[in-house]
């Protein structure tokens, strides 16, 4: 029994520090749990059913593709035929794979960041693999009474219409991944608030922002979405060059989406109006006909949207604090925003920044300026690190019930894992590794200090004022956080399938012979990555000197960056641990 738990966690890393690095490894064990038990439930929590919501499916399958990816393509089809053709999507995962419930409690019920995950996770995919085909597979759309992206009811649907969507031939419509992808972030793009930022509907990733149905909108996410518009445009330029393929097709309602003046981006109520009218067309069957679009025109009409979203954020939400400073991340239910240095108190949310950082929108200045503020206002060691917000002194009712919550704890300003560690993810992908592995170190120092935490080894949900862990085991973080590990901290990512290796590791995680190491598994072959930093120099002081795959010399790229490309793997044999050195001076 033992040895069959202990090999399914096929990730090791060698830090220099046997606590940390044995600690690590039940962090890694973790979304091996949460897939088997669901996110809440056992008698040690106090809420929930059991099951998975969207947003953990997602998150799971991100820990999948590094440790076990065999059946992860599938899992991913299936899961996007969870999506509406309004872009919305059902909640809740039924008893099989692919089997979708709108909501367990039957709430109608949108949160808004619900479509910015799957193409996260799809992106991951392709470049852990290559295999762009996986965008052309055809999925359906799930169908029930809700409509009009929740805010109506499609009276014409009974449970003999099906859960699948169906074209005016009442035939089940199927469209290729690729046209999910591009209805959900298109859809959310019109879905703006009075500040042409996107409505929060029922919540975002804060599940308790949740009473700001009628104005609130979330800067944050709108952040993350001009992010993800950005990566699409960018996968289809890549499909274009891999696959060859120059067109693609399309519901034929989408054209409307298309829509591409900068007048139209700044009018919030047009673009709403466009919304609406899309939907409306959609709102029972759709008609089953459809256009072809041209790769690059697609592609630049997302960069064209991307790049409007951030310019407006940008020039509108930036809070001033003196020299520093930090993005607004809401507008509450009264359309006032929500972020600022008040008279009384100082209002920040870690939220905003984390995704104004990973999607580009935070200039690095802004991103210095950033981490000065979260360092001030919402740092506190004690508790594990970042704080999710500073204290409101309020029960902002205009906004969520997270403010009923004591400060402190869960989302209202506890150390919330799973937002610290993207914190950490998005410092690291903007090239600030030493904040970002401030981060990491907090909470990893936080959860390993037992008397304190009281936790089983792992990362809680959250850490409590005294710094005490909750909700053991069943959190999202820990797949981020082996994510980042991996991808960031030792730099070991795949880019269409080649394996990329630039590694941002600090002095104190190498041993004391300046050395490194992690045990991975990548394209079905076992990798041991040695890096060797003998002298201990800082990450941004090292080059590449040497990089060599079995004794093999591998091209290096940049500075600090070498590649594996996917050719050479393929020609490595599946048996053996392949040894990768890499020499850093
Ligand atoms: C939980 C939920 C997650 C939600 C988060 C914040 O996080 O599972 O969907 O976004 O609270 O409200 P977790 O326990 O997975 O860290």
């Amino acid at each position: 029994m033992k040895k069959y738990w202990t090999e399914k966690v096929n990730v090791e890393f060698e830090t220099g520090d046997e606590a940390t690095d044995n600690y690590l490894k039940w962090i890694c064990f973790q979304p091996i749990l949460r897939r088997i038990y669901g996110c809440s439930f056992l008698p040690y929590h106090d809420y929930g059913k059991g099951g998975r919501g969207w947003r953990d499916l997602w998150q799971d399958c991100l820990a999948l593709l590094i440790m076990d990816p065999s059946n992860v393509r599938q899992m991913i089809v299936d899961n996007y035929g969870g999506v509406r053709i309004d872009g919305t999507n059902a909640t809740i995962i039924g008893n099989k794979q692919g089997e979708f419930i709108a909501d367990r409690n039957n709430i109608t019920r949108v949160w808004m960041d619900h479509a910015f995950w799957p193409f996260v996770t799809t992106r991951l995919y392709l470049d852990q693999t290559g295999d762009m085909d996986v965008l052309f597979e055809k999925v359906p759309y799930f169908k029930d009474l809700q409509s009009m992206r929740g805010t109506a009811h499609d009276k014409l649907w009974n449970s003999e219409y099906g859960q699948k969507q169906k074209t005016e031939r009442d035939h089940i419509y199927f469209g290729t991944v690729l046209e999910h992808i591009l209805l959900q972030n298109l859809c959310a793009f019109y879905d703006v608030g009075e500040h042409n930022e996107m409505r929060l509907h029922g919540a975002d990733w804060n599940d308790a922002l949740d009473m700001a149905w009628e104005k609130g909108e979330s800067v944050a996410f709108t952040c993350a979405y001009a992010g993800n518009l950005r990566n699409i445009a960018k996968t289809l330029r890549q499909l274009e060059e891999i696959s060859g393929s120059s067109k693609i097709e399309i519901a034929h309602e989408m054209e409307d989406l298309l829509a591409g003046s900068v007048e139209l981006y700044e009018d919030a109520a047009r673009k709403q109006a466009l919304l609406a009218g899309y939907a409306k067309k959609c709102e029972h069957n759709i008609s089953g006909d459809t256009i072809v679009v041209r790769l690059d025109q697609l592609a630049a009409n997302l960069e064209g949207k991307a790049d409007w979203m951030m310019k407006n954020i940008r020039a509108n939400e930036w809070v001033k604090d003196g020299e520093d400073g930090w993005f607004n991340g809401y507008y509450d239910n009264h359309g006032r925003k929500v972020e600022g240095v008040m008279d009384e108190s100082v209002r920040m949310m870690l939220t905003g920044q984390v995704f104004a950082i990973m999607s580009g929108t935070a200039t690095e200045d802004q991103v210095e300026s950033i981490c000065r503020s979260a360092d001030k206002y919402l740092y506190d060691q004690k508790a594990g690190g970042y704080r999710l917000n500073t204290n409101f002194h309020e029960e902002k009712f205009d906004l969520g019930r997270m403010f009923g919550f004591a400060y402190g704890e869960k989302e209202n300003g506890a150390v919330f894992s799973h937002m610290a560690v993207m914190y950490s993810n998005a410092l690291y992908q903007r090239g600030f590794a030493k904040e970002g592995n401030k981060v990491l170190q907090a909470l990893l120092d936080a959860a390993m200090e037992f008397d304190n935490s009281k936790m089983y080894p792992g990362l809680p949900e959250y850490f409590d004022n005294q710094g005490r862990g909750l909700y053991a085991y069943l959190t999202g973080a820990a797949s981020w956080y082996m994510l980042t590990m991996i991808t960031e901290v030792f730099g070991v990512k795949g880019d269409c399938g080649d394996l990329k290796i630039a590694p941002a590791l600090m002095p104190e995680q190498y041993n004391q012979n300046g050395k490194a190491v992690l045990k991975m598994t990548f394209a079905g072959r076992n990798f041991e990555i040695i890096f060797y930093n003998k002298e201990k120099k800082e990450f941004d002081q090292l080059k590449i000197q040497k990089a060599a795959c079995d004794g093999k010399a591998l091209e290096i790229t940049a500075e600090r960056c070498t590649i594996l490309s996917k050719r050479e793997i393929q020609m490595l044999s599946v048996k053996e641990t392949h040894k990768i050195e890499i020499e850093l001076v």
